[in-house]
């Protein structure tokens, strides 16, 4: 489904099988990335030279060069082992607590904290590296001119953070080479904002259901409706290279097309009944062997250049959702970060229903509450 748009607007496909078709089309491309004037960047420094050096913003042999190191670094992480630390990490997190902040104390403090571990940050560097990805991830997708403010300049020295603990990994006085430091970055930003909105909307959908343990799910199901129902990536773009078809829709060369995963995933025409939260779409046994293949959900995108964190994103969401079973929303009303194009709570307490006694103020930080 799509629309010619009003006069420099993008159009906007709706349709489930319409946007797989132009994902899995070589001819349309990623738009280039929000850096892409020229700009004096020193190789392994920066936002600017960043964005110019991950996947993520690059067509093309180079995208397949920089993809295949991301990849690298990700099938080299064992899944059992993420969502292990993840469940643990969490557990320490909720331990002893009468209400727990999720979006500040552990949607992106576990899972950028396990992977960047994983990936070679000395465990002393932990926290300063989360903080420095949350800041990176914040930046990545806005223009240029974005970085003359305090977050850019936050983000700019972000990368230089990042850089510093995978030297002091590396050894006395060493630097990552900027191949590895942008592949290392790119995969933690990336995992960052839509982890976090995973984690954040399965727990507001998961908490929302009825108690009764006959009517609990396995986590992966779960994990799958919501990915299907209430996405973190809401959409994503794609330019024409040459006069194309989106699906049944004929597009210019050099048109803009929004691809609208959150509406394709709830195309009637795929999935029945699709504005109700049902697990029971998604076949467990199929889940549970990793054989899911996303169910046609679209959540890890489709076709050419898919998520390539897809496991790891679901082993570290399913440790921390494991984790977290049993607790119910504290607040029923969720506030959403602003973005265009996630969909990632801005705050969500968690209540421990065995210590409804306790004192009831939402732990967020670390100084005023006591130890991690
Ligand atoms: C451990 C967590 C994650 C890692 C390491 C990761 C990594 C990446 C990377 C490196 C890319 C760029 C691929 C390329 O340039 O070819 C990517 C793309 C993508 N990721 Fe993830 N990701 C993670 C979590 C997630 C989550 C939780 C979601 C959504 C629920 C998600 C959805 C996507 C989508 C839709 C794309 C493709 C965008 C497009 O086609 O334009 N990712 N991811």
């Amino acid at each position: 489904m799509t629309a010619d748009p009003p006069a420099g607007q993008d159009r906007r496909l709706t349709r489930h099988a319409d946007v797989r078709a132009v994902l899995a089309d070589p001819r349309f491309l990623v738009p280039a990335a929000p850096a892409a004037q020229p700009v004096a960047v020193r190789p392994g420094t920066g936002m600017a030279w960043l964005r110019g050096a991950v996947s993520r913003f690059s067509n093309g042999a180079e995208h397949t060069r920089r993809r295949a190191r991301a990849v690298g670094l990700l099938d080299a992480l064992d899944p059992a082992r993420l969502r292990r630390e993840a469940y643990d990490r969490t557990r320490a997190e909720l331990a002893g607590q009468a209400r727990v902040e999720v979006m500040t104390r552990i949607a992106r403090r576990v899972p950028v904290g396990v992977l960047a571990t994983r990936l070679g940050v000395p465990e002393e560097w932990r926290e300063e590296v989360v903080a420095a990805v949350t800041a990176m991830a914040a930046a990545y997708h806005l223009p240029l001119a974005a970085d003359a403010s305090p977050t850019g300049d936050a983000a700019d020295a972000a990368v230089g953070v990042l850089g510093a603990a995978l030297g002091v990994a590396l050894g006395e006085g060493e630097a990552p080479e900027p191949g590895l430091l942008a592949a290392v970055a790119g995969v933690l930003i990336q995992a960052c904002d839509a982890t976090a909105g995973l984690v954040g909307n399965a727990l507001a959908a998961v908490t929302r259901m009825p108690a009764d343990p006959a009517l609990r799910w396995p986590v992966e199901v779960l994990l799958a409706e919501t990915l299907r129902w209430d996405p973190p990536v809401r959409l994503t773009r794609r330019v024409a290279a040459e006069d194309a078809m989106a699906g049944t829709v004929p597009v210019p060369a050099g048109a803009v097309l929004v691809l609208d995963l959150a509406a394709a995933k709830r195309d009637p025409e795929v999935f029945p009944d699709p504005h109700r939260f049902d697990p029971s779409r998604f076949d467990p046994a199929r889940f549970r062997q990793g054989r899911g293949g996303g169910g046609g959900h679209l959540g890890f995108g489709d076709g050419l250049r898919p998520c390539p964190g897809e496991r790891a994103a679901l082993a570290l969401a399913a440790g921390i959702v494991e984790a977290a079973l049993g607790h119910r929303l504290a607040d029923p009303e969720i506030p959403y970060e602003p973005s265009p194009n996630l969909r990632v709570p801005a705050r969500l307490c968690l209540q421990d229903p065995e210590r409804l006694q306790a004192p009831t103020n939402c732990r967020t930080r670390e100084s005023a509450e006591g130890p991690r």
